[in-house]
This record gives C-alpha cells, structure tokens and sequence, in this order.
C-alpha cells in the first residue's frame, strides 16, 4: 500500500504514509523545533499545534491530522511567540530548553482560545509537560503573567556578578531554534541504531547480524569484532565493553550487542531488533550482599567489591565508652533516573583524510575524546569532539553512551551517522544514582555534643565502575556532616552488581549520606528534647574546626551558622516542619590534579570576545556564568559576548562539568584571562579592534591533598539549609531552601537552579524509584518514574546569604540544593506524629 495523505504544516503541503507518526514526519521534514523527550506521550515536548488545539505529535498517526493545519513552533508568527519568549525568559523559565518549545506551543494554544483566565489554570495547563530542569515555579509563573497580562519583571542587559542577565541564547530556545544533537545533521547522513541486550545477566553464545545486513537500507552492521582499539572504555577503569563479545558474558540490560547504520532511523531500529543473539541465561547478582557473598561469580577480573574507602578520626571507642547516648539505625535509599529530557546521542562525521567529527551532548569533551581515541585506535589529535549545549544531564552524561559506536559505524561506512536512543534504551543504558545501605551508630554527650559517628555504607554501583568509588567516596567523606565530632569511623563499600550501573547524579553520593546524618541527628534531638535547629546549632563547625574528614573550614563557617540560624527563625515553632543541613564539596579534590581553563579571543575583526571553555552547557547556566565573570572584569557588554564549549579543537581543556566545579573553577580561570584582557584593555584606552584576533588564555588549578593528609581536601563547599513545611494531610505545602554562596553571580539563575534541585529532591525524597527487578528497571517509561508534575510542586522560596566580601568566589548550587530537601522533609514527617524514617522514597500520605 502506498497511499499517501497530505497535511498541512506551517502553510507548506507535506505528503507521508497515514500511517506514520507526526513526529516522526515534521522532525524529517526539517521541523526539528519539535522534539522527541520520550515518543510515548509522557513528556509534551512534541506539542504542536492542530487546528489552534495543542496535541502531541508522537501519539498521532499522520492520517488523523490529514487535511488539517499544523503548526509547529517553527511556524508560529512572530506576533504570537514574542510575548510567549519574553515571559518565559523574564521569569527565567528556560534552563536546558528541550522541554520548553512545546510548552510555548501550549501556551500559544491557550492564548489563541478565548475563554477568559481561571485562576490557577495554569497548573492544570502545564501537567502534561514534563520538565526536568526548573522545578515548573517559573513555567507557571510565566505562564500565569501571559494569560492575565500581568508586568513582567525586568532584566538587566548589562553587568558582571551580581545582575540579572537572562540566560544566554535563551530567547532562542523558547522555540526550539537551538540545535541539540538529535536535530543535526550532514550530507549523506545515515542513522544508527543500538541492539541491546535486554537481560541482566548471560553468556552471548552466539550473535547472528545476517537478518540485519539483509533489510533494505542497511549499510553497516558492527560489533565486537569491529573495534580496532581497545573494546572496553571507562571513565576511571576500563571495565565497560563497548560491545558484548560472543563467549563474554553480559554484566548489564543495556548491554550493547551491536549497532547498524541504515538509510532512516525507522530502518536501522528494525535492523538493530532483527540481529538474532543466542543468550545463555544465568542468575543475575541483584544486590551487593549477593554480589560479595562467598562464592559469588566474579563480575569482573578484580572481583566484585570495586573500591572500599575508609578512614579513623579521633578514638571511636574511648568515645562510645564517655557517651550519654548511643544511637544505631540502618537506612536505604533507592537507585534513581536522571530523566534528562534530551535522550543520549550522537553525530559522528568521518573526514576525508581518515579524522573524526563528533558531536556530543556529553560532559567533557577532552574525556570524550581520550575514549573515543582510544576505542578506534587513533591519535587523539584525529578526533575532534564537540559538545552540544544539551537538553539535561544532571551527571548522566558524563559516561560514553553511543558515542563509540556511533563513531565506529561513521568510519566503517565513511559516511556521517546520526544515533539518538529511544526512552526505553536511555532508561535501560545510562548509569542511575547509586541505591545505598547506611548504618549508622552516633553516641553523643548528655548536651548533644557528638562524641563519635561510625558509618557503614554499602552502594549498589551495578555492572560498571563508571565514577562509582568516588561517589562512594563523597558518601563517606559527608558522611557525618558538616559537625565536630569527636571521633568518625567511616567505611564505604563500591559494590558491582548486575543492576543497571550506577554513577553521577546531582549530589553525588551525598544526597544518601546526608539523609542518613540528618536522620540521626533528629533522632538524637528527640531523645534529648531539643529542638533540630539547636542540635545542629550545638555541632556545626565553627571557623577552625575539622570536619570529620578532617579539612579545617575557614571564615566560611561563619555564613554557615548564619544559614542555620536564618532556617530556625523560618521554621520558628511551626508544628509540622523540618529543617536539614548539608555540605557539598566544590571540585574533584582529594589531591586529584583539577584544573579549569577557559581561554578569551577577540574576534578578527574587534567587534567581541569568544569564550571558550571547557565546560558543558546542559541547562545549569555556565554560559552566562562565563558571561558575566568576563563583564566583571573587563566591562565588556555581555551582548559583545559569544560563548563556546567544549570543542577540543578550538578549547581549552577545563576538565568535566561535574562536582559543582564549573561555576567555581571556570569562573575563575575566566576571571584570570579577563584581567589579561582588560589590562591590554586599558593600555588602549578600551579600544577592543585594536586587539582583534588576540588570545587571552586563563587558567586556574585547584590544590588539594589526599583524604587522611593535613590541607585542603576540596577547594570549597556549598553549604545550604531547607525547612520544609507540611500541611494538615502531610503533603508539603511549602519549601524555604536558605543558600550561602559566597557570591551571586546571577540571582535569577540562582533561583532557577535551586528551584530545579528542590523539584528533583523532592521526586528522591517521595515518589522515585527506579524499583529494579532481576536487574532490569521495572519502569522504562517517563509516565511511571515518579517524576514531579507541575501539579505537585510546592511553593519554594528561595533565600540567598553572601559573605559580604566582594573578593569571595561564587559556589554553584546544582548540586547542594537537592541534597538538604529528604531529610528535612523525613523530620517534618516525624514532628507530625509519624514512625521515623528509615527508607526512601517515604509514603505518599495520598499513596499517589
Ligand atoms: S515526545 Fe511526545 S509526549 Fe514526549
Ligand atoms: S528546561 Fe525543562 S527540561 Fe530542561
């Protein structure tokens, strides 16, 4: 059957098959301002509009929109979209961006619609959109102002730290005009596609890619054979194939087993499924207790425990035998999906004299780049890779995902390929937060005064090694807190499991140990009759104290203390409230080498300075961070400013974008470079064409020691408090997330960034759950991760403390702002009368 259907979409006539999908049809007729989170009608990133109604193209058969007027975001006049683009840029809605083309498309579609304003509509407006950046506060508040024409706040267009700049290009992603990997593309472009293994654990005995190389459209089908380098790749171990070999064992579901390159992505995933595999099932380690018990099979040539950390402070027993109270208590916190908006992918083009283009969403490029290389058997110097700002990543995209089988598949058949995962493979494929066993025991003095915290933490780290042990290590070096204890005896087990494999995640191991510290800080309150707040107030370091991995804080404490107290006076006697603290490092640390680069060139022709740095731009704002840093210094007009990452070619290596490090060691080596800049500045009077085509490079290295070494383990931490407020029924009503930052380089920003982490804490601390079984997620669809909907959200507020000294270093907060939510919230829990919580994700009091 060859029927056809016309449709008309933005005014032009489009023929396809009936039967075929919208999205799939306007996304290759170049429409690519639509975009595909999670092709099953969970996510309303594919809105457009149809006949004025808002619908979603990835549930709609191309025949039942025949003959009707389709509008996508690209064909929006300018009329309708300006209003749109400034409120959203004004409020700060846009982070990442991929979510938001189609949530303008439901805006446009409201506004098109008579009906007058309800109050509040616009919550029930935005629930079908899934966003996973913003925490929905300013989606709606956007929202709320467009429909009721109420002022918009107003934004600077100049200035360094301290303004409020909109976010940079974010005008142009509230349509979609910024390109993510998914809608690049090249001359003769195939597409590739991923044949996974879908079991936890088996041996491959045999793999039969005939069925694939006979479909029409095929062009190349690789797999283990076809690596020319070194077939495993990792970030710190190289323990993860980039195909399953036949005789080898599959340690993990999403396994890859081979990749095809075809003429259409529809041909290459029928391709990919028609490669026949010959599995031998065997019985998956499900969990680390298994994966360490005597006699359990070796996932790998080292055996199961990947890396133990562990360190001794002080007299553990001298201090139990002094203690009024002792304490025991065992927690467990659940793997979690990034759920990233933008689904893994890559472009990889071969050139002409045997080098390698690739275009990545990762989160170095430099790293990419050094596995890349060696993965294919070439000299780095062959491959250039370019990060594409992405559409989230939150510590998901550090890892490899397609990137090396895109690659081999784009050298194999010399022509460009273009892999994007389908939902179901992102779930399946990318490394989750590390589910955790904590038990603790705390003794502590009749005043409450810590005498000792022993930790014993146990992570799931699943089939591969990813970043694992330094999660883990994170988890224990937090592991009591930012408090003076006496003693700390600390022990942290990276396990590997047959689970999906377990990585970076916001917060980075924290998250799971602070829930725990808070935990049992709350129980100690209670069985002493003091407030949280004073518990934590008696115990916090002052300036001088060690932590209890031993690092003495400076000056910074003070403004700690001042977050705490600010908190208690938010939380005053309110029945049904909670207050947690947390503290999170700022860079690699720990004596690792860490250095951030980011070099300043002034355009050939003067007219603007080209930032190019090392990090990647996935939604949390590093761009305009940069921006603003180098207007800081030079004075420059953030407008004369244009921003470039993480390009190997033209960049400097800045290291990854992880550990908060960006905002703190980008910043500064931006900083470095600008003060090059502006003196050459000055010394012509400010005439920027007389320096056309200088480079200015800037560079900033971040010294620290080793854990259990005197100094400095971590440059600086983030340090924030969170009162969460219940109400009658036990849901949270309200969130006060009070941040000290030293200094605020952009507040709106700021804003968005903790409101975004509150969001996804929140999701951690009561609805997600990865929840696997036999190794495999039993949810592989957005619609059932638990994410928060904009119908959930609570209200936050948002309270920012700086030091004061104007010479201070910003500290990003991605990652702080998730950590303090869960256990603030667990608190609030028990003041209102319920058990003590011991697990996460708590009951749903609605059981929703
Ligand atoms: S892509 Fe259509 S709803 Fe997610
Ligand atoms: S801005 Fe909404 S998903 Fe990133």
């Amino acid at each position: 059957m060859d029927e056809r259907i016309t449709l008309r979409v933005n005014g032009r006539t489009l023929e396809a098959a009936p039967g075929r999908l919208l999205l799939d049809v306007l996304r290759e007729a170049g429409f690519t301002a639509v975009k595909n989170g999670c092709g099953s009608g969970d996510c309303g990133a594919c809105t457009v509009l149809v006949d004025d109604k808002p619908r979603l193209a990835c549930t709609t058969r191309a025949g039942q929109v025949a003959g009707r007027e389709v509008v996508t975001p690209e064909g929006l006049p300018p009329a309708e979209r300006e209003p749109i683009a400034a409120a959203l840029v004004a409020e700060g809605a846009v982070q990442c961006g991929f979510c938001t083309p189609g949530i303008s498309m439901r805006l446009a579609a409201r506004l098109r619609d008579p009906r007058p304003y309800q109050p509040g509509e616009e919550v029930r407006l935005l629930r079908p959109h899934l966003c996973r950046c913003t925490g929905y506060l300013p989606l709606l508040e956007a929202a709320r102002k467009l429909l009721t024409g109420a002022p918009l706040p107003a934004l600077e267009e100049a200035g360094g730290i301290g303004a409020r700049l909109p976010r940079y290009r974010a005008r142009e992603r509230v349509f979609g005009e910024v390109p993510y990997v998914a809608d690049l593309t090249a001359p003769g472009l195939l597409h590739g596609a991923l044949r996974l293994a879908g079991v936890a654990r088996g041996r491959l005995v045999a793999l039969d890619l005939e069925p694939a190389r006979a479909l029409p459209g095929v062009r190349a089908v690789v797999a283990a054979p076809d690596v020319p380098g070194s077939r495993y790749v990792g970030l710190l171990h190289d323990d993860w194939p980039v195909f399953v070999a036949v005789g080898e064992e599959i340690r993990a579901v999403g396994d890859v087993l081979a990749a095809v390159a075809a003429e259409s992505e529809e041909a290459a995933r029928a391709a990919a499924e028609a490669i026949r595999a010959v599995i031998e099932p065997l019985p998956p380690l499900t969990t680390p207790e298994a994966a360490l018990a005597p006699g359990a099979p070796r996932l790998h040539p080292g055996g199961n425990l990947l890396a133990r950390t562990a360190f001794v402070r002080g007299d553990p027993e001298a201090a139990l035998a002094r203690a009024a109270v002792v304490l025991e208590e065992h927690f467990e916190t659940p793997a979690q999906e990034h759920a990233f908006l933008e689904p893994e992918a890559c472009l990889a083009v071969p050139g002409a004299d045997g080098t390698l283009e690739v275009y990545s969403p990762g989160q170095g490029a430099f790293e990419e780049r050094r596995q890349l290389a060696r993965a294919l058997g070439m000299e780095p110097e062959q491959v250039r890779v370019r990060l594409v700002p992405s559409g989230g990543a939150f510590g998901g995209k550090e890892d490899l995902s397609v990137q090396a089988q895109t690659a081999l598949l784009a050298l194999v058949t010399g022509r460009p390929v273009r892999t994007v995962l389908t939902r179901r493979q992102s779930i399946l494929l990318h490394p989750k937060r590390h589910a955790m066993h904590l038990h603790y025991t705390v003794a502590a003095d009749r005043e409450g005064h810590l005498l000792l915290v022993r930790a014993r933490i146990v992570g799931d780290t699943g089939a591969y090694a990813s970043v694992g042990e330094k999660v883990l290590e994170r988890a224990a070096t937090h592991a009591a807190g930012p408090y003076r204890t006496e003693a700390v005896d600390v022990e942290a087990l990276t396990v590997y499991t047959n689970n999906p494999p377990a990585g970076a995640f916001r917060g980075f191991g924290v998250p799971q140990a602070a829930f725990a510290i808070e935990g049992m800080l709350d129980r100690l309150a209670e069985r002493l009759g003091l407030p949280a707040a004073e518990i934590r107030a008696r115990n916090l370091v002052a300036p001088g104290d060690p932590l209890p991995q031993g690092q003495r804080v400076g000056p910074e404490a003070v403004l700690w203390h001042q977050v705490l107290e600010r908190a208690r006076a938010v939380m005053g006697d309110h029945p049904r409230a909670g207050l947690a603290l947390a503290f999170k490092n700022v860079g690699l640390g720990m004596g690792a080498p860490d250095t951030g680069r980011v070099d300043l060139e002034v355009t050939p022709d003067g007219s603007g300075v080209v930032i190019l740095g090392g990090a990647s731009e996935m939604g949390q704002g590093v761009s305009t961070v940069l921006q603003q840093m180098v207007a800081e210094e030079t004075g420059l007009a953030p407008r004369l400013l244009t921003v470039v990452l993480g390009d190997t070619a033209r960049c400097p290596d800045g290291g990854m974008t992880t550990a908060s490090r960006q905002t703190y060691f980008g910043g500064k080596a931006a900083r470095a470079a600008a003060r090059r800049l502006a003196a050459d500045l000055a010394a012509r009077g400010g005439d920027l064409k007389a320096l056309a085509g200088r480079r200015y490079p800037g560079e900033f290295r971040g010294e620290t020691v080793p854990l259990g070494s005197d100094g400095p383990q971590h440059v600086a931490y983030g340090f924030a408090a969170h009162v969460v407020f219940l109400d009658a029924a036990g849901q949270v009503e309200r969130v006060h997330a009070v941040h000290a930052v030293g200094r605020a380089v952009n507040p709106l920003q700021l804003e968005g960034q903790i409101t975004g982490a509150v969001a996804q804490g929140l999701g951690f601390a009561l609805w997600e759950d990865l929840g696997l079984e036999e190794g495999v997620p039993r949810h592989d669809r957005l619609a059932r991760l638990g994410l928060v909907r904009a119908d959930r959200m609570p209200a936050v507020e948002v309270e920012v403390l700086e030091s004061g000294d104007p010479g201070a270093d910003p500290i990003g907060v991605g990652e702080i702002a998730l950590i303090p939510l869960a256990p603030a919230l667990a608190q609030a829990r028990r003041r209102r009368g319920e058990a003590w919580a011991r697990r996460l994700p708590l009951p749903d009091p609605d059981g929703r």
